[in-house]
């Protein structure tokens, strides 16, 4: 790890202060990106060669080792959220994991070579690529007991998990937690952050993920295929649904009065949540660097860890792509960016 510069005072030397300021590794003016130019499916990724960034005020670059595949990568690429306003074309992927390169002006937190993930913003993305721009203030230090491959795995969907259960729910010790869609990217970290917590968890995954549930703490595993979750769920104090339609439809009528319905895909009914003296949300997930040192932190602590189903070269993205939109993917994909 290289020791901090001294920086030159901003913006007195304004143009001389930014060429000293600016801390840089070892210099390449291009780098590999997965892009595409138009919405529509996995065929119009391309791995192509884009410029590389430059750290700009209060910016880190990211040298990427390896980038979080999430549900939300190929929404915006199939153009499903337009209202995040798109730019194309778009390096897409918003998790990544990998070392600090250099960093811009008044970047105090990092070094050169810290090793370092984030959850890069849905406006922005740019995750899927050699080298990625986070401003410093959404960037953490990863966590010490996972290779980078590992860490790619967490931001976003433990994020979403983290926000969703505490910050809206406030879910508490000692409480009864439904999560649908368990086994993916954000329920497998749900069913952790809720049973470290202290509470006591159902889930809702096909039957060939009963068992991993189970090892990741779930007291009750539900079969949404064959069983309806309504007529097994007791007592629940929080429901996080992952699913939307007929699954949020029937998710009000087992929460006890004064309870919560928080979902990440759908807005809850208003009229039905108040109706059963319920309080609800949807949610959408933002960077936090502060929630990203906690969660890393809990990671090492050994109370969270993510389970990655499969790691892709940065060149097969479609196929990373295709099994995302499957919609039954295990825990996390990732892709490898670096050896
Ligand atoms: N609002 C936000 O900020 C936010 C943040 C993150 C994610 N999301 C959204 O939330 C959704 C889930 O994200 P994710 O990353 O967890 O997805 P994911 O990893 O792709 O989830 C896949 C899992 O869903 C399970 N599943 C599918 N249908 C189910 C059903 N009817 N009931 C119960 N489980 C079911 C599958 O289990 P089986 O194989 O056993 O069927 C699989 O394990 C996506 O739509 C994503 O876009 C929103």
């Amino acid at each position: 790890m290289l020791h901090r510069r001294t920086l030159i005072a901003w913006p007195a030397l304004a143009a001389l202060a930014w060429a000293s300021s600016v801390r840089t590794g070892p210099q390449a003016s291009s780098m590999k990106a997965v892009r595409f130019h138009e919405f529509g499916k996995a065929e119009v990724l391309r791995v192509e060669d884009v410029p590389k960034p430059v750290a700009g005020h209060g910016e880190v670059l990211v040298r990427v080792h390896a980038a979080g595949v999430n549900p939300v990568d190929w929404k915006v690429r199939a153009g499903q959220l337009k209202a995040l306003n798109p730019t194309l074309p778009q390096i897409t992927g918003f998790d990544i994991a990998g070392v600090v390169e250099s960093t811009g002006p008044e970047v105090e937190r990092f070094e050169l070579g810290d090793e370092v993930y984030a959850f890069l913003a849905l406006e922005r993305g740019g995750g899927y690529a050699e080298y990625a721009l986070v401003p410093a203030t959404e960037l953490a230090l990863k966590p010490k007991r996972l290779d980078f491959t590992r860490s790619a795995a967490v931001p976003l969907a433990a994020l979403t998990a983290w926000q969703a259960l505490f910050d809206n729910a406030g879910l508490s010790q000692g409480q009864t937690l439904l999560v649908h869609g368990a086994a993916g990217g954000v329920g497998h970290f749900a069913v952790q952050l809720a049973k470290a917590k202290g509470a006591r968890v159902i889930a809702t995954a096909s039957e060939r993920n009963h068992a991993f549930l189970k090892q990741l703490g779930a007291d009750q595993v539900i079969d949404y295929t064959t069983q309806r979750f309504e007529e097994l769920a007791r007592d629940v104090d929080v429901v996080l649904d992952s699913i939307g339609g007929d699954t949020l439809e029937r998710s009000y009528g087992v929460v006890k009065q004064g309870g919560f319905v928080v979902s990440i895909v759908a807005r809850p009914d208003a009229a039905k949540l108040s109706a059963r003296g319920l309080r609800g949300a949807v949610i959408r997930v933002k960077p936090d660097a502060k929630q990203l040192a906690q969660i890393a932190a809990w990671i090492d602590a050994g109370r969270l860890a993510p389970d990655v189903s499969a790691v892709l070269p940065l060149a097969e993205v479609r196929k990373a792509h295709e099994l995302s939109e499957a919609g039954h993917t295990r825990g996390k994909l990732v892709l490898q960016v670096r050896p």
